[in-house]
Formats: structure tokens, sequence, C-alpha cells
């Protein structure tokens, strides 16, 4: 059996996850049919690859991950019975569909052929094969090494064997895979970034906000919770009483929220009894107080790291310090962001000390 990961299509996410399954030791054949670009490759992986040792995020040399990785520049070669394709060619349908009729051919017969498409359901794709049974979307966020989830799509014929074998393979090399049920426009992470920028827009276009003040509530409020809990675990550690009371409370405001802009979803008893059961298998509603506490020291240790980080500044962050890939990463740390960095962060600090000690308010924080 070959153990090597197929990547078909070495652009920004295909190399970005040769370095997901390279690091997790993993042979990688990378697929690239453009002669320039393939020959760049090694180069960028081993930018980003320092890049992360730099932030002591490598177990190990860069060279030995990037020796996991096999650039080549004909299909059969990469993929020859493997059991694993993720494929990271354009977002084009045609090319895709075809890209997907030659994979099913040259990988191993019961290989799973996962693409990485941002919008492409994953039935279009599988009605251009013999075996719909093994394809699936996997869509990771960008770059897949530094955003661990993967949304792992089926169409109505993946079988539940592709999405376990996807799943596994995924959480193995550190990946954190969500099983949607079924394909959607958007799948999960669009849609809930699509309804916050939807309700950006609109807040900007009817005079309520500036955008520059729209990131900076995200920024500096719901982004920091947001870090490291669910929207649904936002809610259960913001009111007394967890979900079913934020519901009952809140509820009615964000029916006519939605109803402003022409939405008309209620949050029905079942719905939030469904999400109430589901945030408690995590955060059992008896030990409500001490998850709250777990929350603000969660916050305090975020605070700390933003004090003595002056890299989250943000944009002046502009002369790569190391050669990281992508400088829109904010992966440099120039002294230039000093400044700004410390004006943010006493300003951050004082409302900080404002919200102090108010966690069981009623409304949403
Ligand atoms: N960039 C993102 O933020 C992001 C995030 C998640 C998913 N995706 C998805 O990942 C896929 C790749 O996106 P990208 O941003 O890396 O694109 P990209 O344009 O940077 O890279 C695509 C690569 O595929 C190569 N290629 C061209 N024809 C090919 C073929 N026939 N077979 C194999 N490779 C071919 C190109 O030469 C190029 O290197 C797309 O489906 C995209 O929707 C992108």
């Amino acid at each position: 059996m070959n153990q090597s990961i197929a990547v078909v299509g070495g652009g920004s996410i295909g190399i970005a996850w040769s370095i997901v399954f390279a690091r997790a030791k993993r042979p990688v054949m990378l697929y690239e049919p453009d002669d320039a670009r393939r020959e760049l490759a090694q180069d960028d992986v081993m930018r980003r690859l320092r890049a992360l040792a730099a932030h002591d995020l490598l177990d190990e040399s860069p060279g030995d991950v990037v020796a996991r990785i096999e650039p080549v520049g004909n299909l059969s070669a990469a993929a020859r019975g493997v059991s694993y394709v993720q494929e990271c060619a354009p977002e084009n349908l045609d090319l895709k569909r075809s890209l997907f009729q030659e994979l099913e051919e040259i990988a191993a017969p019961d290989a799973v052929l996962a693409s990485s498409s941002s919008a492409i359901p994953p039935s279009l794709l599988a009605t251009a094969v013999r075996d719909p049974s093994r394809v699936l979307v996997a869509h990771p966020g960008n770059p897949p090494y530094l955003l661990p989830v993967v949304e792992l799509v089926p169409s109505p014929e993946t079988v539940a064997t592709t999405l376990d074998r996807a799943h596994a393979l995924l959480e193995s090399v550190g990946m954190s895979p969500v099983r949607l049920h079924k394909e959607v426009e958007g799948f999960v992470f669009n849609r809930l970034q699509g309804a916050v920028l939807r309700e950006a827009y609109c807040l900007v276009r009817d005079g309520v906000v500036d955008p520059r003040d729209v990131d900076k509530v995200m920024r500096d409020g719901l982004g920091r919770r947001w870090a490291f809990l669910g929207p649904f675990e936002t809610v259960e550690l913001n009111t007394e009483g967890g979900v079913d009371a934020h519901a009952t409370r809140m509820g009615p405001a964000y029916a006519r929220m939605g109803a402003e802009r022409g939405q008309h979803d209620p949050w029905t008893e079942a719905m939030v009894a469904q999400v109430s059961e589901a945030v408690q298998s995590r955060f059992p509603r008896d030990r409500w107080r001490d998850h709250v506490l777990w929350r603000d020291s969660v916050l305090m240790a975020l605070e700390a790291f933003y004090r003595r980080t002056p890299l989250l500044s943000g944009p002046a962050a502009a002369e790569p310090a190391d050669g990281g890939g992508a400088s829109t990463s904010g992966e440099n740390d120039p002294g230039a962001a000093r400044d700004v960095g410390a004006a943010r962060t006493a300003g951050a600090a004082n409302a900080t000390k404002k919200r102090a000690g108010n966690v069981a308010e009623t409304g949403d924080r």
C-alpha cells in the first residue's frame, strides 16, 4: 500500500496542506503542472516552515519536514496507488471534474478523493466519477497548518466509511474535522462568516457605525471570546441559566433584529433544547460558575498575551522577518508596530477593567 498523501495543485492551499501532512510525518506527493510554480514549491514550503520554527511550532528541522514533500509534474506519479487525495486545483468546476475522473483511475480503488473547494458542492464532483461513494469536500481554512478546522462535506452519494476515513486521517495529522450532515452552499465556515458580514455591511450602509469600528467591535469584543468559545458556548456562559435562559430573554430581540433584515427564523423550543443539550455536554450547567471563572481566566491569559505581543497590532507589520510565506498572515514582528500596539493594549486594558466582575448580566456581551 502506498502510504503517501497525494496533494493535487501546488498553489497557496496545496502548499499549506503539504505542510500539514509532512509536519505529521506523512510522505507527500505534490502534483503541480506549472513548471515555474513547481520549481518554487520547496522554497515556498521552506519559507513557511522557517516561520513556523521561529514561533516554536515545529518539533524538527524545516529541512526534515520539507524532505518528505516531493513535487512532481505528472498526476500519475503523484497519485498512483495512494489511499488519500487532497485536491487543491483552481476553483473551476470543469477542471476539478476532469481531475476527479483521472484520479479515480490512478489512486487506489478505495482511495478517499477529497476536494479543498471553498464553494463547489461535492455532488457536482460526484457525478463526474463512476464511484461517487468515496468523493467529498474537505474544506480547510487558510492556511490549514494554522487554522485546524476542516469541514467534511458529503454528497448524497458519499458513504459513511469515506467520512470516517477522512476524519481519522485528518485528525491524525492534527486537524480538527467537522462533519456536515449534508451539502449546503458556503458550507458552515462561510455561512457563519457571511451572517456576520451581511449584518456588518447593513450597519455601515445605514450609517450606524464606521467600518473601522465594526472591526474594532469584533477584534476587541466578540472575537476575544470567539477565539476559544463557539457562539452557543458564549451565550451559555454569559447568562445564568445558560442557552435556555438566554433564548427566553433575548430571543424576541434577536427575532426583531432578524425581521428588520427580512429574516424570519425564530428559535423554537425544540431548537433551543437541542442546542442546550449539546452545549451542556461540554459545560454541565451545575458547574456554571466554575465555567464562567474558567472563561475569565482564559480571557486574562489572552489579555496578557496581547499586551506582550506587539505583533498583534497589525498592518504596520510589512517587512518579512524570516521570509514567512504570507505577509498577510501577520507572521512578522517589526518594531514599527510597537507604539500602536502599546496604545491599543492600554485602551483594551481600560475596557477590560470596566468589564471586570460583571459575569452574570442578562444581556448579550
Ligand atoms: N485560498 C484560500 O483562501 C482557500 C481556502 C480554502 C479552500 N480553497 C480552495 O482550495 C483550492 C485551491 O485554491 P488556491 O488558493 O490554492 O488556488 P491557487 O490558484 O493559489 O492554486 C491552484 C494551483 O493549482 C495549479 N493547477 C492548475 N491547473 C491544475 C490542474 N489541472 N491540476 C492540478 N493543479 C492545477 C495551479 O498551477 C496552481 O498552482 C480551490 O478550490 C479553493 O477554493 C482556497
